[in-house]
């Protein structure tokens, strides 16, 4: 069994994996800067919360080595809708946070770092047609939260190739399930809050034919445990996320309203102002990581719903 230490690790993909490592046995330290200790009511005995922020590398330092930690998933950020004017800060946290990540993890000859990137590290313009993208893609995004990342996935090479770290970098799209509220994502999950509620809902997603790929977040745990802990060889320090399938906007709402008939929902086009982002193919991944998803979007929404109606998690 290892020791690990997860940033970010009451957030929404967070908890997720808190519980997934917990449950599999696995001696965990959760270290955020806010925690919210009601997203961990499954495990809350079973794991340890420490207070702190990833920019402050003393504090993350004496937590890794008090807590004998071999393993690292880091979650922590400056999330996108943080980011939108705040280009330094975004940069602090996500780039120097990542690299602080890294340099305790040398430090501590700590066996492997998982860590998330974005689908916003990859830009695509007017004329882009829709076709998968995979790791070998680069364009360059425009957005303060976007730029970080795609540092972070700059960085995390040099650490690999020139200082022999183990690090895997994920690339999440969609990562939604009971958690965060707020951002792009939690206006996703506070749609389907509201609707579980009974209440009238508006999201502001809709593409036309071009799709988003979702993955409840306790998949997500299940692939960062499966990049932490497997032994096959990797091909990439980068890795674009697996899904069920893609699906428009439109489908979504269709399994949104198939679930609760009654749903006041309506689905509302995506601001113009959105940087685009590629489809992209997990095959990578899938293969290298061994992660196939479990949760079908139905099945994320049924507990989510089951959830936001007090029926338990
Ligand atoms: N959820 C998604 O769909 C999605 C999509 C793309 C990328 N990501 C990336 O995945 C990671 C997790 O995302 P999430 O959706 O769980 O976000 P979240 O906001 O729900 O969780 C982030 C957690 O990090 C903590 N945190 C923030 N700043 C910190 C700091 N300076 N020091 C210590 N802790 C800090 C927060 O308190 C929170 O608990 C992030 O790196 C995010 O950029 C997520």
């Amino acid at each position: 069994m290892a020791n690990v230490l997860v940033t970010g690790g009451t957030g929404l993909i967070g908890w997720a994996t808190t519980e997934r490592l917990a449950q599999d046995g696995h001696r965990v330290v959760v270290y955020d800067k806010s925690p919210d200790l009601d997203n961990l009511a499954t495990v809350r005995d079973d794991v340890a919360v420490v207070q702190g922020d990833i920019t402050d590398v003393n504090s993350l330092l004496r937590t890794a080595k008090s807590h004998h930690v071999d393993h690292i998933v880091h979650l922590a950020a400056f999330i996108a809708h943080e980011g939108a004017g705040l280009p330094a800060e975004s940069i602090h946290v996500n780039v120097r946070g990542l690299a602080n990540v890294f340099d305790i993890a040398l430090a501590l000859d700590v066996r492997r770092v998982v860590w998330t990137s974005s689908i916003a590290a990859m830009n695509v313009g007017p004329d882009y047609d829709g076709t998968p993208v995979d790791e070998s893609f680069v364009a360059a995004p425009v957005t303060p939260y976007g730029i970080s990342k795609y540092a972070c996935e700059a960085v995390a090479a040099v650490y690999n190739r020139a200082r022999g770290l183990s690090s895997v970098g994920l690339r999440p799209q969609m990562a939604y399930g009971f958690g965060r509220l707020t951002g792009r994502v939690g206006e996703f999950n506070a749609a389907v809050r509201q609707i579980a509620l009974g209440l009238p809902a508006t999201a502001d997603f809709d593409m036309g034919s071009q799709p988003v790929q979702p993955i409840y977040n306790r998949d997500y745990g299940r692939l960062i445990s499966s990049a932490l802990f497997t032994s096959t060889s990797l091909s990439s320090h980068i890795y674009n996320t697996p899904v069920e399938r893609n699906y428009t906007w439109s489908e979504i709402a269709d399994e949104i309203r198939d679930l609760v008939p009654d749903a006041d929902f309506t689905l509302g086009p995506r601001p113009a102002a959105y940087a685009r982002t590629p489809v992209t193919d997990g095959a990578l991944a899938a293969r290298e990581l061994g992660f196939t998803p479990q949760y079908t979007l139905r099945d994320g929404l049924t507990e989510m719903i089951r959830h936001y109606r007090g029926a338990g998690r």
